[in-house]
C-alpha cells in the first residue's frame, strides 16, 4: 500500500492535468475550426467510464468532457455540425458512461453522440476511412489507453487526415521505442494545438498558389517561422518552433541519461522543424502536381479517343463507331 499510494496520486494528478488541457483545448479548437468548416469530428478512442473519483470528490472523465464541450458549441453555433464517437471494448465501463451521458441529455440537432462497444484497433481504422470521404472535416482524436496505444500506421493516418489534431497518454506505454515518434505527435500536439492558443497564433499553412515557383517555394518554408495572428497580421511561429521543442525534451525524456542532452533536443527540436518544411512545400505545390497529372491523363485520353476515332474513320463497319456523315 505504502508503494503503491505515490504511484496513485502521481496517475490522478497526471489525469486532471490530461483532464484540464481537454476542457481549456476543446471548445476552443471547436470555435476555430467551426469558424471555417461545417463538420467536426471528435473521436474518443478508449472512452473509460465517464467520471471518476479524485481527492474524494467525483469529476468527469474525458467523454463526459468532450461531450459537455461538444452540446455547447453546438447550441452556439446552430448552423454547424459536431459528431462525438465513444469507443471502449470494455462492456461495464461503456455502460456506465452511457449512465453518464444521461444527465447530459437533450442534445440540440447538430450534435451527435455515438458510443461504440469495440476494438479500437479495429474499429479507429474504419472511423478513419469514413471521416477521410467527408475530405476536408477536421477530426480530434484522444488516444488514451491503459497499455498499448494504436499502432503507429493507424496514428500516421489519423495525422494523414485533412486538419486533424491527436492527443496521446504517453503515460502507460513510455517505452522507448515510442520516443522517436512521440516528438513529433507531441510537437505537433503542442506546435498546432496549445501554443497556438496561447500564443494567439493560427497554425494553420496558408497556399499561396499563385506567383512564381521561387515565391511560392520561399513563402511555404517561411511558414515554419512566419505565421498568421489570430488579430490578422503576420509574426514570428513561436508555436510552431517551441511546440516542435517541447516534444523533442518530452521525447528525449524516454531516452537513457546520456541521450538526454541539450543539443540532442535542440537537434531534435529544429529537425522536426525543417521536416515541417517538407510538408508546407507539399502543401503549397500538391495542387500544381495534382493538376499536372490530371491533364497528362487527360491528354492520354484524348489522343486515346483521337486514334480510336482514325480507327473507326478507316473501319466505319464497327457496330459501336458512329458512322460519320460524308460532306458534300
Ligand atoms: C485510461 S482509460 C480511459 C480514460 C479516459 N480517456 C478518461 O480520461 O476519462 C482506458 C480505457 O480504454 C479501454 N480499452 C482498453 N483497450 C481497449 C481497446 N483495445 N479498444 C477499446 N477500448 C479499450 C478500457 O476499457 C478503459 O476503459
Amino acid at each position: 500500500m505504502a508503494l503503491g499510494t505515490p504511484e496513485l496520486r502521481h496517475l490522478k494528478r497526471v489525469s486532471r492535468i490530461k483532464h484540464l488541457i481537454l476542457t481549456r483545448y476543446l471548445p476552443s479548437w471547436a470555435t476555430i475550426l467551426g469558424s471555417t468548416f461545417d463538420l467536426l469530428y471528435y473521436v474518443d478512442c478508449f472512452a473509460g467510464p465517464g467520471r471518476y473519483e479524485s481527492d474524494g470528490e467525483r469529476v468527469d472523465g474525458s467523454a463526459v468532457l468532450a461531450v459537455k464541450a461538444g452540446k455547447e458549441f453546438a447550441a452556439r453555433s446552430p448552423r454547424k455540425k459536431l459528431g462525438i464517437v465513444l469507443v471502449d471494448d470494455d462492456q461495464v465501463q461503456l455502460k456506465q458512461l452511457e449512465e453518464c451521458l444521461r444527465s447530459t441529455l437533450p442534445y440540440p440537432g447538430n450534435f451527435e453522440v455515438r458510443t461504440r462497444l469495440a476494438d479500437s484497433h479495429t474499429l479507429i481504422p474504419k472511423i478513419i476511412g469514413q471521416i477521410r470521404k467527408r475530405q476536408t472535416a477536421p477530426s480530434f482524436f484522444l488516444v488514451d489507453p491503459y497499455g498499448h496505444p494504436l499502432s503507429l500506421p493507424v496514428m500516421n493516418d489519423m495525422l494523414a487526415l485533412p486538419r486533424s489534431e491527436l492527443l496521446i497518454n504517453f503515460m502507460w506505454y513510455a517505452k522507448r521505442f515510442g520516443a522517436a515518434y512521440s516528438d513529433a505527435f507531441i510537437g505537433n500536439f503542442f506546435g498546432n494545438a496549445v501554443l497556438p492558443i496561447v500564443l494567439h497564433e493560427d497554425p494553420w499553412y496558408f497556399q499561396k498558389g499563385t506567383g512564381s515557383k521561387t515565391r511560392r517555394f520561399l513563402w511555404a518554408a517561411s511558414s515554419t517561422v512566419w505565421c498568421k495572428r489570430d488579430k490578422g497580421g503576420w509574426g514570428p511561429n513561436y508555436a510552431n518552433v517551441g511546440g516542435n521543442l517541447i516534444g523533442s525534451a518530452i521525447a528525449r525524456a524516454y531516452y537513457p541519461a546520456p541521450e538526454r542532452t541539450v543539443s540532442d533536443t535542440i537537434t531534435d527540436g529544429l529537425t522536426v522543424s525543417a521536416e515541417g518544411i517538407v510538408g508546407a512545400e507539399v502543401i503549397e505545390f500538391w495542387p500544381d502536381i495534382e493538376r499536372h497529372f490530371k491533364q497528362k491523363h487527360a491528354e492520354k485520353l484524348a489522343r486515346r479517343a483521337a486514334q480510336r476515332d482514325a480507327l473507326s474513320g478507316a473501319h466505319p463497319a464497327s457496330p459501336s463507331a458512329p458512322v460519320a456523315k460524308p460532306e458534300n
